[in-house]
């Protein structure tokens, strides 16, 4: 087996910041580790472009239906498992599921998340022509429609619209709100997916970026061409994926997962697959507040309550007086970055760190407490590199999954990433992989 992990010198010949801690964990995992490529092409969002109905809609930190697939194989996975995905974004895990006719479980604490996995299978059962039909009834109503209500207080829905192009979105909101289920959220599911053309913004890399060059569409003009994609995709998916209204329906819930012990599954779940937030300082709130102004908050005060309630994966990430680095290498990385006085971007980068990991004990700590016996997990994480510190999100992972009675079995490097060009620049090009860890629950 090749030597995967590179100590103490990056591709560029500078120091890597890696503590004994960090050193001790990988020399551990070592025997377990080994890189499969072929995957990197799968842990991502760009396996679905060829996927009909999944492409519809650009949720860009899913993973692709292929990913769910091949693990759902190598577990062995059958209608007698019952699959949780408790991050399950737009349901990937879930519709990979019914396609193998396996019954699945999805949670995500963000609305949008668990409103596009529920509007996407929705969309997949309905019958061809409806939608052209839907929409030619929607556009005869638009001009005389009353504008919908919006979070128009948070900042950038001041900024992110021509207003005369504002006013006719929320038109169109407005009849779509009036249709019935599953139409409406069908058409708010398209309607999400034209957020982005009709306006100045980019889901770019790590952030919505204000793009004032960029040329905005016509709402009436893109929503028809999203209808005309959804109708072919309608058409192709059941021709690749199956009748999904033949297959066990997913239960979707809108929840935390850290507090799975509450969700009351039908049964002990038998596997997860599964990727979590990456410590990465992204905030789903941002990239997705256009959506979230539009339809799941009112105004600024409740986008900035689901902004702290989910998991502390993003800058602003609030640690409390308490609590602690819950894992060693945690502790001393979090010293490294405090103490050497490293000229961090951001000084909340530590508490972030400490605050991801409490959190991910706490979700392990829960999947420990409700999985069936022998179940499978998989798990895609990325790792990250702060002020030329790495962080090996997996292993440490892996050692609080050991905590809470599983086995490691594997650590698949799936891909492997540069680092930001400030960090490159900075303290030279290492190499930060992108893993499957994959656990078994004792018996
Ligand atoms: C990497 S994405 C998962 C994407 C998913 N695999 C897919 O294919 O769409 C991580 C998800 O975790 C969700 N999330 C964040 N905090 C959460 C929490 N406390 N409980 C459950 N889900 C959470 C995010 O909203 C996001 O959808």
């Amino acid at each position: 087996m090749r030597q995967l992990a590179l100590f103490g010198q990056s591709e560029s010949g500078g120091a890597i910041g890696f503590g004994p801690e960090r050193a001790r964990i990988e020399a551990r995992f070592a025997p377990i580790m080994r890189e499969e490529l072929a995957l990197g092409r799968l842990v991502s969002y760009v396996g679905n472009k060829s996927v009909p109905l999944l492409r519809l809609y650009r949720y860009k930190e899913a993973f692709s239906l292929g990913f769910v697939e091949e693990f759902i194989r190598r577990f062995l996975l059958d209608g007698d498992d019952y699959i949780l995905d408790p991050f399950c974004g737009m349901g990937t895990t879930l519709v990979a599921a019914m396609k193998r006719q396996v019954p699945s479980v999805g949670i995500d604490k963000l609305p949008l998340a668990t409103f596009v996995a529920d509007a996407l299978i929705r969309l997949a059962a309905l019958e061809p022509g409806v939608l052209y039909a839907t929409y030619d009834k929607l556009r005869a109503r638009v001009a005389d429609a009353e504008p919908a209500r919006v979070a128009g207080d948070v900042s950038i829905m001041k900024v992110a619209f021509v207003p005369e192009i504002l006013e006719i979105l929320r038109k169109w909101k407005s009849v779509i709100d009036d249709l019935e289920t599953p139409l409406r959220e069908v058409f708010l599911l398209l309607f999400f997916s034209i957020l982005e053309p009709c306006s100045y913004t980019s889901k770019d890399g790590q952030f919505l970026r204000l793009r004032r060059d960029k040329p905005v569409a016509d709402p009436g003009e893109v929503l028809g061409r999203k209808v005309m994609e959804a109708e072919r995709d309608l058409r192709l998916f059941r021709q690749v994926i199956g009748d999904v209204r033949l297959a066990p329906r997913p239960e979707i819930i809108t929840g935390d997962a850290r507090a799975l012990g509450d969700m009351g599954f039908d049964r002990p779940p038998t596997a997860v697959i599964t990727s979590p937030p990456y410590a990465n300082r992204y905030d789903y709130t941002r990239t997705y507040s256009l959506e979230l102004c539009f339809h799941f908050v009112r105004n600024f005060e409740e986008l900035k309550a689901l902004r702290f309630g989910i998991l502390r994966s993003h800058i602003e990430s609030r640690v409390e007086e308490n609590e602690r680095p819950p894992h060693p290498a945690i502790e001393e990385l979090v010293d490294a970055l405090e103490s050497q006085g490293r000229d961090l971007n951001n000084p909340r980068i530590p508490h972030m760190l400490t605050a991801y990991f409490v959190d991910m004990r706490q979700v392990i700590r829960q999947l420990g407490a409700v999985l069936a016996p022998g179940a499978k997990v998989a798990m895609v994480v990325d790792n990250v590199r702060f002020g030329g510190e790495l962080v090996p999100v997996d292993l440490v992972l892996c050692e609080m999954a050991e905590e809470f009675g599983f086995k490691v079995t594997e650590v698949i490097v799936a891909r492997y990433k540069g680092n930001s060009s400030q960090q490159m620049g900075k303290y030279g090009r290492v190499p930060v992989r992108e893993s499957v860890v994959v656990w078994e629950k004792d018996r």
